[in-house]
C-alpha cells in the first residue's frame, strides 16, 4: 500500500484505540499527524473534529481518521465542514463502500463500539480502497452543490 498522510484525532472516549491506530499506521510507513487528545480527561468531540476537518480540507491528499465513543458525534461535526465526507464505519464492508461509493475522506470509528483488531482492519481496508467514480461521481457533485446551495 502506498504511504498516505493521515491526520487523526479522538476525544477522551477513544484515546487508547487512537494510540493503537497511530502506532499501526506508523509501522506501515504512513505519515501521521495526531491532533490529540492524549489523556482520558474529558474534551468536546466537535473541537477535535474541527481540527481534523480543517487539516483535511487544507492539505491536498490528506485523509482524516476521527474517533469518539460511538464514531457518530465526530462524523456529525466533521460533516459540517465544506468538502468533508466523513463516514462512521463498523466493519470492513462499510469501510470499503464508504471509499468506493462515497469517496469518504474522513473515517470515523467508535472507541466504545469496536475491538482493536476490527478497528485496525477497518483502517487498513479504508486506506487501501480507491473511489470507483462513474455514477458515484455525479452523486458527489450533487452533494457539493447542496453544500454551495447551487441548483442541481
Ligand atoms: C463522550 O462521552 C461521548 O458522548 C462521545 O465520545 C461520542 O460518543 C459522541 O458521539
Amino acid at each position: 500500500m502506498s504511504a498516505r498522510q493521515v491526520v487523526i484525532g479522538s476525544d477522551h472516549a477513544a484515546v487508547a484505540l487512537k494510540a493503537e491506530i497511530v502506532s499501526d499506521l506508523k509501522a506501515a510507513g504512513h505519515s501521521v499527524e495526531d491532533v490529540g487528545t492524549f489523556t482520558p480527561d474529558s474534551v468536546d468531540y466537535p473541537d477535535i473534529a474541527g481540527q481534523v476537518a480543517a487539516a483535511v480540507t487544507s492539505g491536498a491528499g490528506k485523509v482524516g481518521i476521527l474517533l469518539c465513543g460511538t464514531g457518530i458525534g465526530v462524523a456529525i461535526a466533521a460533516n459540517k465542514f465544506p468538502g468533508i465526507r466523513a463516514a462512521t464505519c463498523h466493519d470492513t464492508t462499510t469501510a470499503r463502500l464508504s471509499r468506493q461509493h462515497n469517496d469518504a475522506n474522513v473515517l470515523c470509528l467508535g472507541g466504545r463500539i469496536l475491538g482493536s483488531a476490527v478497528a485496525l482492519d477497518i483502517v487498513k481496508c479504508w486506506l487501501a480502497t480507491p473511489f470507483e467514480g462513474g455514477r458515484h461521481e455525479r452523486r458527489l457533485l450533487k452533494m457539493a452543490a447542496i453544500e454551495k446551495k447551487e441548483p442541481r
